[in-house]
Order: C-alpha cells, then sequence, then structure tokens
C-alpha cells in the first residue's frame, strides 16, 4: 500500500496501552499507512524469555538473567511474511506466542535488568529509521522524545472479549471468565511493578478505543501525525 506521506526526517511514533486495547492491529496499521517500519517491543521481551527456556536460567535469579542478556543477540527482520525475530541469527518467531512464553515474557519483563538490555536494544533498532513502537513504556521510558504519543485503552470486558475471540481463532480455548481473570492479574502486573510499570506519558493522547474500529483509531491518529510529518 502506498504510504500517506513521505517522511522528512525520522519520526518516532509511540503506542502504548494494556493488553487487548487494539495496539497491535492499529500499530501495524498507522505504521503501513505512513510507509514507517514497526516495532513491536512485546516480541523482544518474548525473544529474551524463549532465551530463558531455552537455557533453562532462573527467571528470577538476575545473575542468570544478566549472564544471559551479556551473551545473546536479538534482531528483527523484515520480511514479505511480515517481522521476524532472531535469536542469535536463529528465526524464533513461530515459538514466541506459546502460552508458557507470554507468561515467562510477563515474568522476566518486571526485571530491571532485562528492561535495562532491552532498552539498548529497541533505541539501537528504533534509530534506524521512523517508526511506529508499541508497547507499555515507549512514550515514558524507551522515546520519551518522540513526535507523538498515544495510549490506547479499552473496557476491560471488552478487551477480555477480544484476547477471547483471538485464543479460540487460534485454536486454544480457556473460558471467557478465565480470560478476564488472567487480563486483570496482567493488567495488575503491568501496572504495579517498579520499574517502567504501565501509565500514559504525561504528553500521550489517550484514545478509548472501546467503540472505534482499527481504522477509526488509526484516524484519529492520523490527524494528529500528518501535520508534525
Ligand atoms: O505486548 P505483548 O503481550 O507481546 O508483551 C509481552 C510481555 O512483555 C507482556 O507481559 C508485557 C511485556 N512488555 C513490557 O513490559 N514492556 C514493553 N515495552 C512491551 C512488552
Amino acid at each position: 500500500m502506498d504510504p500517506v506521506t513521505q517522511p522528512r526526517r525520522a519520526m518516532v511514533v509511540t503506542i502504548d496501552g494494556p493488553a487487548g486495547s487494539g495496539k497491535t492491529t492499529v500499530s501495524k496499521l498507522l505504521a503501513r499507512r505512513l510507509g514507517y517500519r514497526y516495532l513491536d517491543t512485546g516480541a523482544l521481551y518474548r525473544a529474551v524469555a524463549v532465551a530463558v527456556q531455552q537455557s533453562d536460567a532462573n527467571p528470577d535469579d538476575d545473575t542468570a538473567l544478566a549472564a544471559l542478556c551479556g551473551r545473546i543477540h536479538l534482531d528483527l527482520q523484515e520480511t514479505a511474511d511480515g517481522a521476524r525475530v532472531l535469536l542469535d541469527g536463529k528465526d524464533i518467531t513461530g515459538a514466541l506466542r506459546a502460552p508458557a512464553i507470554s507468561l515467562l515474557a510477563s515474568t522476566i519483563s518486571a526485571r530491571p535488568v532485562v528492561r535495562t538490555f532491552l532498552l539498548e536494544t529497541q533505541r539501537t533498532l528504533g534509530a534506524q529509521k521512523s517508526l511506529v513502537a508499541e508497547g507499555r513504556d515507549m512514550g515514558t521510558v524507551v522515546f520519551p522524545h518522540a513526535e507523538a504519543k498515544f495510549y490506547l485503552d479499552a473496557d476491560p470486558r471488552i478487551r477480555a472479549r477480544r484476547r477471547f475471540e483471538e485464543l479460540q481463532a487460534a485454536g486454544s480455548g480457556p473460558s471467557l471468565t478465565v480470560v478476564e481473570q488472567e487480563m486483570v492479574q496482567r493488567d495488575r502486573n503491568d501496572t504495579t511493578r517498579s520499574v517502567s510499570p504501565l501509565k500514559p506519558a504525561a504528553d500521550a493522547i489517550r484514545i478509548d478505543a472501546s467503540d472505534l474500529t482499527a481504522e477509526q483509531v488509526v484516524g484519529r491518529m492520523l490527524e494528529r501525525i500528518l501535520p508534525l510529518a
């Protein structure tokens, strides 16, 4: 698809928000419309989780995590099938969404040593060209000087239903009640952890996506971004 605009300089757009708010769909769509790179930072936390799992490191042991972070190399590759995640040169994209990895990613994302390691990785990847960066702390910590910051939220019941439908479509079947309970737990973990908790940046534009389609959310974002691009 043709980009809506050609960037004159490297622009960073950040999209933060809780699980199930529609961040991924919106971020990918927005990046395509702008012709920007899409940076999925959750995938990087998941990639570290894969490395932890493969090496049998104890996810509660900061010394082991620091040693692991010191020896692994992460990279993202744009392909016709979308972004691929490389761990030490090996494509691990297929392993990232496994339920055990989601859980492990959530655990290790609370460890300062992992966040510090990924801070550098994210900024290096982000320095390369204009991008839409999706995560939990994009506007607050990783790209505090981003040109445009958004915080996407939605009613928790709607977020849980969306996640439930995604899981059903993918063939796994926890009940809606279980999905809701897990979401409440994950929201609590993300918003209360001591390092980089999920919260809107002071200068972020908040969008409640409860009653909006992804196209409508992207439309609102473009209204803010296009005058800056
Ligand atoms: O967005 P996701 O579900 O793929 O993220 C995986 C985990 O990583 C999730 O538990 C939250 C965490 N995460 C984070 O702490 N900071 C980010 N910038 C992105 C993700």
